[in-house]
């Protein structure tokens, strides 16, 4: 059997198993709590095109739900602890609803330790699956129906068939397209290659009519996912880049931004740099996690480039496109970093001026190389990070403010959280701007004057719309 003939026969059992579930079981309520970062959020919104096609509800509260799926998180600590907290408390609302099916998914899942402690410790537990077989969930579900105490199925690396999973995007104006699946870096914090397999790219064929599709729906936006988007192509037998990919990206009729998520520092090439300047469509953002600031400790963590490789990039970005906001990863008390290796990071972070930063107190994943070196005291640690906030806050908000006067293209993408006659949008820039307006105002593209701002948003007025 061919891997395509393979792939089809798969594809036929899982509309069989769909189609059963559809005609044959009454209660479909469901909930899909996500956990973790935008490759989650987007795995989610393909387990729920595959709930709708079998007929299910989405509901907000857990107790009206027959069936409750934890899309997981393992890149922290504190992200597991999280997802067993939430399983103890679902212990009752098992206890007295039979029916209810629980279901747990993503990167812990993946991970063999947090995967049979949740078997071990958390017996109500009906279904569990992987990052790479989100298509086997109406499989699983079936032999769940049918009798089957715990259906399981982990997949190290993906099998290529989830190309026919759609995906109900949470707005129908901004949607994420994954472009390539896994990470071959290896950070040696990291546990995501480990949960997430080796790189693979999808084909930019399917991207592109994926895109194409998006747009004739309503899309305006798209944020292309992939760990590390700058390798996108490696996979490919033949010679396509991830500029390549962004240029044909641009050439859709229809589409207005373009956004991606993440780049690795020591693959940006001039090439992609030379995008902000060129691509009309592609946003004047760039998230270049550094992670840290210190040369020592970059080699420590496997990152292959230097302080000074990583200013020198930032500087070429700056010098394309000076009005680029700029967005980083950061984290703390890596094992063995020093004062001043820490110093280093706040130095780095007040030469680059960051508009965003997304900041983390490291966290020992086990067995990963991290976990076998020196670590940082926890109190040390803390101490670091706020800092390190110290550091970064006033910087943003002095960025946010020099936008004061400006006037900025806002996609509208929702009410606002402080105000219901508010909505909140995000510029092209990502900083998110909150103004009167109503719902009428949701997804549109709307010029606004910004009259305030502070570290985390600015607030405007309205002044047209696209
Ligand atoms: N501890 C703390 N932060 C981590 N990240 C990845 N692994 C860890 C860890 N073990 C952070 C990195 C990465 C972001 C998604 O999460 O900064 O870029
Ligand atoms: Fe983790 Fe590094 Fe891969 Fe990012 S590039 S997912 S930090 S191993």
């Amino acid at each position: 059997m061919t891997n395509s003939d393979l792939i089809k026969d798969l594809k036929d059992n899982v509309n069989e198993r769909m189609a059963f579930i559809k005609e044959n079981i009454d209660k479909k309520n469901a909930i899909v709590i996500t956990h973790g970062c935008q490759m989650n959020e987007h795995d989610s919104e393909k387990i729920i095109w595959l709930l709708e096609k079998m007929g299910y509800n989405q509901v907000n509260d857990i107790k009206d739900a027959d069936l409750i799926i934890l899309n997981t998180c393992s890149v922290r600590h504190s992200a597991e602890d999280k997802v067993y907290g939430q399983l103890g408390n679902l212990k009752n609302l098992k206890n007295s609803k039979k029916d209810l099916k629980i279901a747990v998914c993503g990167c812990m899942m993946q991970r063999d330790e947090s995967r049979n402690y949740v078997i071990e410790k958390f017996p109500n537990v009906d279904i569990i699956f992987g990052t790479n077989n989100i298509w086997k969930l109406p499989e699983l579900l079936y032999s769940s129906f049918n009798g089957k105490k715990l259906s399981m199925d982990i997949e190290e690396n993906p099998v290529g068939i989830d190309e026919g999973i759609g995906a109900i995007r949470a707005y129908g104006f901004k949607s994420y397209v994954n472009i390539m699946y896994g990470c071959n870096n290896f950070c040696t914090y990291c546990i995501v290659p480990y949960t997430r397999g080796r790189e693979t790219s999808r084909n930019p064929k399917d991207i592109i009519r994926e895109i194409e599709n998006l747009v004739e729906n309503g899309t305006k936006e798209v944020t292309l996912l992939g760990q590390n988007v700058n390798s996108y192509g490696k996979s490919l037998d033949y010679d396509y880049t991830f500029s390549d990919l962004l240029s044909d990206i641009n050439d859709i009729d229809g589409l207005e931004r373009i956004r991606f998520m993440t780049s690795h520092p020591k693959d940006i090439s001039d090439e992609l740099i030379m995008s902000f300047k060129k691509l009309d469509k592609l946003c004047n953002f760039l998230h270049l996690p550094v992670q840290a600031g210190s040369t020592d400790v970059l080699k420590r963590m496997n990152r292959k480039y230097t302080k000074e490789d990583y200013l020198k990039t930032i500087e070429k970005v700056k010098k394309v496109n000076p009005d680029i906001a700029l967005s980083t990863d950061i984290m703390v008390g890596f094992p063995g970093e020093t004062e001043e290796d820490f110093e280093d990071t706040l130095d780095l972070c007040k030469k680059v001026e960051y508009d965003t930063s997304f900041t983390f107190i490291y966290s020992l994943r086990e067995n990963t190389p991290a976990a076998k070196m020196t670590q940082v005291p926890d109190k040390v640690k803390h101490e670091r990070f706020e800092r390190l906030l110290d550091v970064l806050y006033p910087i943003q908000e002095k960025k946010n403010k020099s936008l004061i006067g400006k006037t900025q293209k806002v996609l509208v993408e929702d009410i606002s959280k402080k105000r219901d006659d508010y909505v909140s949008g995000r510029t092209e820039s990502f900083k998110l701007v909150n103004f009167k307006g109503s719902r009428e105002d949701i997804g549109k593209i709307v010029d606004v004057k910004i009259i305030d701002a502070n570290s985390f948003s600015l607030e405007g007025e309205k002044i047209g719309q696209k």
